[in-house]
């Protein structure tokens, strides 16, 4: 009843922002993404008789409040499919700097499914994993894939065809990302709450609905053909429109930092001169820039030297879900 699972994080390159339903997380939109193979959690689970309550630890401390129960409640949904009523020690281990933007949650509750559905004996397909996970945390759902993968966000009012669905391997193309990393602090508005914010009270948002299916068709055009200039374009575009909505919102906020914006315009400037570089940000401060091999020095020197840049770490496309 034991079992150890590594999931990656990945970089919505089309933003999931908005859900339709908070309880079982279904999405207003599609979302689509690459799994990168910098970051990442191994998650251990077992299940042991002798437990009287769950237990849960990160990089070796124990977890507890909001964010004990939200793994608790993601085993009971997994013990709820295997008919089981059994607690279980959890133990995460994490590469990813948490709640700084980084979607630790993505590659956290990845591992999760991962390792407490087989665990369990539960033997699931890639769909029915992606499902499950979507649960714990939306955007996890697309790191069960490695490479390029798209959230189909469903109709149906129980969830059952809302899950990731996987468009491209990992091997299929080297872009690569490099995380500009600005600040390890704790966001001040958590995803989850800044999404339902802008959901309820930004008049930009239905915008930002309506633009997507234009973007998701062009960005899947885009990885079709390798054309990394429209990818990027698209992308970058993209995570602008899901951070102008934060902006529509009452009250107001922002993920970005004054540092943010320098090295924003610096990218917009690197462009000017010719250099193919595009940026996208998820709810945090830190800044992703998608850049192709040939441009790996002068991303990291130029960006790197940038004040209040305090790491540049890079990735190539990661893989899904692996056993261990
Ligand atoms: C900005 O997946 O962390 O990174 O479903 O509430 O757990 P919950 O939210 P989460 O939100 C991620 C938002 C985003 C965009 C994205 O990854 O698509």
């Amino acid at each position: 009843m034991k079992a150890t699972a590594k999931a990656h994080t990945n970089i919505a390159l089309i933003k999931y922002w908005g859900k339709r339903n908070e309880s079982i997380i279904l999405p207003t939109n599609n979302s689509l993404s690459l799994t990168l193979d910098g970051y990442f959690t191994t998650t251990t689970v077992e299940y042991n008789n002798s437990l009287s309550k769950d237990e849960f630890t990160l990089d070796g401390l124990a977890v507890s409040g909001e964010s004990y129960k939200r793994v608790s409640a993601f085993l009971d949904l997994i013990r709820n499919m295997a008919g089981k009523q059994v607690y279980a020690r959890v133990e995460s281990v994490n590469d990813v700097p948490t709640a700084a933007g980084f979607a630790s949650s993505a590659s956290g509750f990845a591992a999760l499914a991962a390792a407490g559905t087989k665990a369990i004996g539960l033997k699931l397909n890639d769909q029915e994993l992606s499902r499950l996970t979507r649960q714990g945390s939306g955007s996890a759902c697309r790191s069960i894939y490695g490479g390029f993968a798209e959230w189909e966000m469903g109709m149906r009012e129980d969830g059952s065809d809302s899950y990731a669905v996987p468009i491209a391997p990992a091997d299929y193309w080297d872009i690569r990302v490099a995380a500009v990393v600005l600040s390890s602090a704790q966001k001040s508005v958590s995803s989850r709450v800044g999404m339902r914010r802008t959901v309820e009270t930004s008049p930009f948002f239905q915008g930002w609905l309506d633009s997507i299916s234009k973007d998701l068709l062009e960005i899947k055009q885009g990885i079709q053909t390798q054309d990394f200039e429209k990818v990027g374009e698209i992308a970058e575009a993209n995570c602008l429109k899901m951070h102008a909505t934060t902006l529509g919102a009452s009250p107001p906020f922002t993920y970005w930092h004054d540092t943010t914006l320098v090295v924003m315009q610096k990218i917009w400037e690197m462009r000017l001169q010719g250099t193919p570089v595009y940026f996208t940000i998820d709810a945090g401060p830190n800044v992703k820039v998608l850049y192709l091999p040939e441009y790996e020095e002068q991303v990291k020197q130029t960006l790197g030297s940038l004040p209040g840049v305090s790491d540049i770490r890079l990735s190539r496309p990661g893989q899904g879900i692996t056993y261990l």
